[in-house]
């Protein structure tokens, strides 16, 4: 009997990477869901067409980049305002259930991994700032392969590290392109469809598909 072996994606899954602008909505204005999620949107594309172009790039610059876009898109934001949004992104808040489903794998002797796009000092920061130092047996980021998810590289960091087959691992994530990536790689993996988004891929689909990650644990004692 091998232990379980749960891997998560960080930054939507773990991470609410909308409480970054959600700590300055006063400050944003009306505009504010807009702002957060064309960052997002332009943060992932960058990472995709830097991959693609083999072009190394941090994840903090590109998450940068991505702020400044979408401030430029919707009009701009008062001064001061890019600073203290870009340092939230380093403290996001982590999602209502996590702490809770995370110390109950745990308890259960599971083995814990996050498996992000995220340079290590932005992990650690977000590990760390969310109450979660000591649950996880690893912390990996794609910096040390040098590409993005969804390129199999990123994929196989996990496996290496825990010396155990793709299929042994329960991959879990709220980014279906990530479980694309995943699924394409034979992870077992977990949607985590938080938004209530249609499916899609179907040549690469989710193992299962959960509304959040209180689903997780049944599955582990049930
Ligand atoms: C992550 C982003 C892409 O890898 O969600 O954490």
């Amino acid at each position: 009997m091998t232990t379980p072996t749960y891997v998560f994606d960080a930054y939507g899954t773990l991470f609410d990477v909308h409480s970054a602008v959600g700590r300055y909505r006063d400050e944003v204005g009306p505009k504010a869901d807009l702002l957060s999620a064309i960052w997002r949107a332009k943060q992932l594309e960058y990472t995709w067409i830097h991959a693609r172009v083999e072009r190394p790039a941090t994840f903090a610059a590109l998450t940068e980049q991505g702020l400044d876009f979408a401030i430029a898109a919707i009009g701009g934001v008062q001064k001061g305002l890019r600073e203290e949004l870009l340092s939230a992104y380093r403290s996001l808040l982590p999602y209502p259930e996590v702490p809770d489903v995370l110390d109950d794998l745990k308890g259960a002797g599971a083995r814990l991994a996050i498996l992000s796009n995220g340079d290590p000092e932005m992990l650690d920061a977000a590990v760390h700032s969310a109450g979660f130092d000591g649950i996880f047996d690893a912390v990996l980021s794609v910096s040390q392969v040098g590409i993005f998810k969804p390129a199999s590289a990123c994929y196989k960091m996990a496996t290496g590290f825990f010396g155990v087959e793709p299929a042994a691992i329960s991959f879990q994530s709220s980014n279906r392109w990530d479980i694309a990536g995943a699924s394409a790689f034979g992870f077992s993996t977990v949607w985590i469809n938080r938004a209530g988004a249609p499916d899609e891929y179907p040549d690469m689909p989710a193992s299962r598909i959960i509304k959040d990650l209180t689903g997780l644990a049944p599955k582990l004692t049930g």
